[in-house]
């Protein structure tokens, strides 16, 4: 029971409302407004600003002094001394695994890699421009049409199966949507491979000649993986809570949370630092844009700088940023002169007054997005990585929510429109 209490005085109704105040682990305490329907008023708080929507033992973040916990451990560490298969078993359970415990889940991802020969016809539907996005998001919802031993949400052990078909499909699915748009064969995933070697083996093998898998890049993919792995409460993970609110099967669930993530304001902004640097063109031209970054009447801003909840610095920025400099020199790569602009960018980005007072420095999309680039990915398929990696998240906040006692998720609103009024006669 909670100790601490908030008292709510509201015009109107005699007595203050006692409501109750939770404390978490760590983070700010809560004030538990639920009770507040029984006095005919609702909370107000668009964008949910101020709203906690749900428990959770997943995922902390403290903005202001650029910490990323999953289940305690900090992003930095794991991006260190762990890999994205171990972190979707820490997300999912709760725990690092025991050696044998990692072998068996990595033998379960391994066994469900490969997708129904039937969903390769969907692929043959879409045109050859689709957006890998739009095909993702079909073809995961689709999921729900072939998988039926694992659509009964109150069943424990057909969740983890979901959870472990869903985050072994993925990358399948997501090298056939950038396969379809090449016009090149879908290419069959190679159990022998680790996790993330195996997806750069499906983007760029064909039948003809198998990739030459680097393992440093192989590692740099791991690693953008495992730093996108989960965010806690953001705009897709919200979705797919909703969405599994209500029942909902969990391939629609994480199909939700694709469309979610889909938009330039969550998973796009990778996407939008490769098109400023081509809207930039050449380093001579940087300075004219650091300008217009500035001035309050231009709406241009730099892409890859600031970030909502990170105030001081992005942590998964600052791995981020090593990682980028290892593919760059494993590819030979730094004197590209697309790379070259990046870092000339970030250098006077990082030394300009406007910049440092408002501690806008660059964040995970900036180095991501020159990274993917760098290893080959096109930017139209860097969402489609995003939702790989955040996959576990979405799944392991939706079983969290069904392990629990959960109800539909219903927000209430401030009617603005006509009051009641008749049908003209
Ligand atoms: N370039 C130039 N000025 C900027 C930028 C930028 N990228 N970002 C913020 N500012 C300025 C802004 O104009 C304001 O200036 P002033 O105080 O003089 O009015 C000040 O910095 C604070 O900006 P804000 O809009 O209040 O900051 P915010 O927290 O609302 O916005 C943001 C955060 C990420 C939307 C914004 O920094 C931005 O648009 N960045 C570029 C897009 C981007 O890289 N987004 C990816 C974020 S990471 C995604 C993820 O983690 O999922």
């Amino acid at each position: 029971m909670s100790e601490k209490k908030a008292q709510l005085s509201i015009d109107g109704i005699d007595e203050p409302i006692d409501l109750p105040v939770y404390e978490g682990s760590t983070g700010p305490d809560v004030v538990d407004v639920s009770s507040l329907v029984g006095h005919g008023v609702f909370t107000y708080d668009p964008g949910f600003m101020s709203t906690a929507a749900c428990d959770s033992d997943i995922t902390f973040i403290d903005g202001g002094k650029g910490i990323l916990l999953y289940r305690g451990y900090p992003i930095e560490q794991l991006a260190e001394k762990s890999n994205f298969l171990e972190v979707c078993y820490l997300l999912l359970h709760g725990e690092l695994p025991s050696a044998t415990e990692n072998q068996e889940f990595e033998n379960r991802i391994r066994y469900h890699t490969m997708v129904d020969e039937h969903i390769h016809r969907f692929f043959r539907g879409f045109p050859s421009s689709a957006h890998p996005m739009a095909m993702l998001c079909a073809v995961v919802g689709g999921l729900s049409a072939f998988y039926h031993d694992t659509l009964d949400i109150d069943n424990p052990e057909q969740r983890i199966g979901a959870a472990h078909r869903i985050i072994a499909k993925l990358p399948t699915l997501a090298a056939m949507c950038y396969k379809h748009g090449v016009g090149q064969p879908f290419m069959y995933p190679q159990n022998d491979m680790d996790f993330s070697a195996n997806f750069l083996h499906m983007m760029f093998g064909t039948p003809c000649e198998p990739a030459k898998v680097s393992p440093i890049l192989a590692k740099a993919m791991d690693t953008i993986f495992l730093l996108h792995a989960d965010h806690e409460q953001n705009a897709s993970t919200s979705t797919v809570r909703l969405a599994g609110s209500t029942g909902a099967n969990p391939y629609g669930c994480i199909a939700s949370g694709i469309a979610a993530l889909w938009g330039p304001a969550h998973g796009g902004a990778n996407e939008s630092v490769l098109k400023m640097l081509g809207e930039i063109g050449d380093e001579s031209r940087i300075d004219e844009f650091i300008l217009r970054a500035k001035n309050k009447d231009d709406p241009f801003r730099l892409m890859g700088f600031g970030h909502r909840v990170y105030k001081n610095f992005d942590p998964r920025a600052k791995v981020m940023r090593e990682i980028c400099d290892e593919v760059l020199e494993e590819l030979g790569a730094h004197d590209d002169p697309l790379f070259r602009m990046a870092r000339k960018l970030e250098k006077i980005a990082l030394e300009d007054e406007y910049f440092i007072e408002r501690k806008l420095y660059p964040n995970v999309d900036f180095y991501s997005g020159i990274t993917l680039k760098a290893i080959g990915i096109p930017t139209n398929m860097f969402t489609v990585i995003f939702a790989t990696g955040r996959t576990p998240g979405w799944i392991a906040h939706w079983n969290e929510m069904l392990s629990h006692p959960y109800r539909i998720g219903r927000p209430r609103q401030l009617y603005k429109g006509h009051t009641q009024r008749d049908y003209p006669a």
